[in-house]
């Protein structure tokens, strides 16, 4: 039996992840953030200086650690503001995008069940041909709003404007609305709503 992949795109702190993990939970499929691996490369790069990516290994997956060249990546560290711009500046990079591709389907290649997965492209470029694509989306503010209640994660509205502007504006594999995606405006709706949403719309694939 094929394995079912649901991708999960839209801007920062619209609340990806939080939906994601609990809709992985409830399927019994596997998730992962992408985002987690640009940040791993953000990192990598305060470290070492260099974006040298010989052997990128997802060691573990909940919480994520990353090996990278020998060097050890904890999910617990990737939440800074300085991760959060960095990230989205490295994601720029043709180069980066393809390792970042590469290892997630990997990861999807090599899981044994159905896979939720999140970021900005997952849709419309990594996995062009997932069963499932949702693009959630919410005003500026409620985001923000969501990202200052993080307590790992504390993000202003300029700090999500500049990182959406960036996210949606540079050349490679932009932040779109995937052609084939069902948006889900989640500002007024709750996490059960939206996964109920979600559900519905893959009872029909
Ligand atoms: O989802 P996140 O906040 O952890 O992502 C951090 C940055 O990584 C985000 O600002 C842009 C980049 N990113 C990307 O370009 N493509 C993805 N699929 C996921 C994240």
């Amino acid at each position: 039996m094929s394995k079912t992949l649901i991708t999960l795109d839209g801007p920062s702190g619209v609340g990806k992840t939080t939906i994601g993990k609990r809709l992985a939970l409830e399927l019994n499929f596997e998730f992962f953030s992408s985002g987690l691996l640009y940040r791993v490369i953000a990192l990598h790069n305060e470290k070492t200086n260099s974006f040298n990516l010989n052997e990128f290994e997802i060691v573990s997956n909940d919480p994520v650690v990353c090996k990278v060249d020998g060097n050890v990546y904890e999910e617990e560290n990737l939440y800074t503001p300085q991760i959060n711009r960095k990230s989205s500046e490295i994601a720029q990079l043709s180069e980066i995008r393809m390792v970042v591709s590469n290892v997630l389907k990997f990861l999807f290649d090599n899981s044994n069940t159905g896979l939720v997965v999140e970021g900005r492209d997952m849709g419309s470029v990594v996995f062009k041909n997932a069963n499932l694509k949702i693009y959630l989306d919410a005003s500026e503010t409620t985001r923000s709003e969501r990202r200052i209640a993080q307590s790992d994660n504390k993000e202003s509205v300029e700090d999500i404007r500049a990182r959406d502007s960036r996210d949606i504006n540079r050349k490679i594999s932009p932040l779109i609305i995937p052609d084939d995606a069902i948006v889900i405006n989640n500002e007024n709706k709750s996490i059960e709503e939206v996964i109920e949403i979600i559900k519905e719309n893959l009872k029909l694939q």
